[in-house]
């Protein structure tokens, strides 16, 4: 038996049945996929073949280096169906590489990047019947690294557990076409020269009180500055950028996540659209025409771009006591990006850039 398939305790977590699941009103979460798969490596760093087991919940010791000094990174990916109901992923090679980047820095054994392509290609494979109909949804894929072995020192894991599963979703920012953020002047996400750019699971869960306070607020998410206050850093969950005069400002930092939806749509913009791109640090002030920037008023269109969120378009953006307005309809530019964006992913486009796999 796999060292995964020892560590699943399969059968403890009932797959929702397809005949409960209604393709037009899923949501993000709640549903249980059949399969789980995933590979193990020991102390040399080596993972064993992949497995593709029944779903279960995860038997991993009370001094797992995971649940104790948070030594664990994640990965977001889709599965989505073509018109044509081809199965295709997105850049799963960007993915995997990411995910060793962020091993590296948190000693955990780096999944080669062939073993991670059939792992997730396998786990969607498997659940195939669970990726939703053309237009429906996607199914997103959750590959997750963590240091399972026991350890009371903060010290690394001897054991590397692989693990990749999966769940329909439809939209993240649900029922909002346009969605409403607040910049935040209280809370940073990340530290100068931290981890703020590695996927880590403990990235997030600082980021749960003031996004909590900011949806209690009315607004749909939150925009972190950097660690002066005067650059756009990233919301908890997706990067930002806006359109101003035809240009692309992309906001970039060494303390956020380098999201592989950010740089399809840079590359998108450049090849397809032929826009001008400005891939760096961006001013708060220019994205809202304060400052050096009061002449030319705020952008255009302003968005987030992620995995699970897409191209999110921003209708308002609150800051010290002020909203600043985008528009109540999604821009052009936000509208092209996307349509090029999902039709590459779908197969509804031609791929010039070699990012799509056909799972079947
Ligand atoms: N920033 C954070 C903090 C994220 O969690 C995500 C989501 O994955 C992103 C940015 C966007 O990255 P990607 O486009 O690779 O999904
Ligand atoms: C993704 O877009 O893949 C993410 O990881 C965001 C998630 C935290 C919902």
């Amino acid at each position: 038996m796999s060292r995964f398939k020892a560590m699943v305790l399969s059968g403890t977590l009932t797959p929702t049945p397809l005949s409960a699941i209604n393709w037009d009103t899923i949501g993000f979460g709640g549903i249980v996929t059949p399969f789980v798969g995933g590979s193990v490596a020991l102390s040399d760093g080596i993972f064993e073949p992949v497995s593709v087991v029944p779903n279960g919940t995860i038997a991993v010791p009370p001094l797992a280096c995971c649940l104790n000094y948070g030594q664990e990174l994640f990965e977001g990916m889709k599965a989505q169906r073509g018109p044509d109901g081809k199965i295709r992923m997105f850049r799963i090679e960007a993915n995997a590489q990411r995910m060793a980047k962020g091993a590296a820095r948190f000693m955990l054994s780096p999944p080669p990047q062939e073993l991670y392509r059939q792992a997730v290609i396998a786990t969607v494979k498997a659940n195939a019947d669970y990726v939703p109909p053309y237009g429906k949804g996607s199914l997103y894929v959750r590959p997750i690294l963590a240091g399972v072995g026991m350890t009371l020192s903060p010290v690394p894991s001897d054991t590397t557990l692989f693990l990749v599963t999966c769940i329909p979703v439809g939209l993240h920012y649900k029922g909002s076409a346009m969605i409403n953020v607040k910049v935040e002047t209280e809370f940073q996400r990340a530290a100068a020269k931290g981890t703020g750019w590695v996927k880590a699971a403990g990235n997030y869960a600082p980021c749960f009180l003031p996004s909590y306070e900011a949806k209690h607020q009315g607004y749909d998410d939150l925009l972190f500055l950097n660690q002066t206050g005067s650059h756009v850093e990233e919301v908890g969950t997706a990067n930002f950028a806006v359109v101003k005069n035809g240009v692309l400002y992309a906001a970039d930092s060494p303390s956020i996540l380098p999201g592989i939806t950010r740089d399809s749509v840079m590359r998108i913009a450049r090849e397809i659209l032929h826009m001008d791109v400005v891939f760096g640090p961006l001013e708060l002030d220019r994205v809202l025409g304060l400052g050096a920037y009061a002449h030319e008023g705020p952008a255009d269109e302003a968005f987030f771009t992620g995995t699970a969120a897409v191209i999110s378009p921003i209708s308002k953006i609150h800051y010290r006591g002020k909203d600043y307005t985008f528009g109540d309809t999604p821009g052009p530019f936000a509208t092209q990006l996307r349509d090029q964006l999902v039709g590459i992913q779908t197969g509804r486009y031609p791929d010039p850039f070699g990012w799509v796999a056909e799972v079947d």
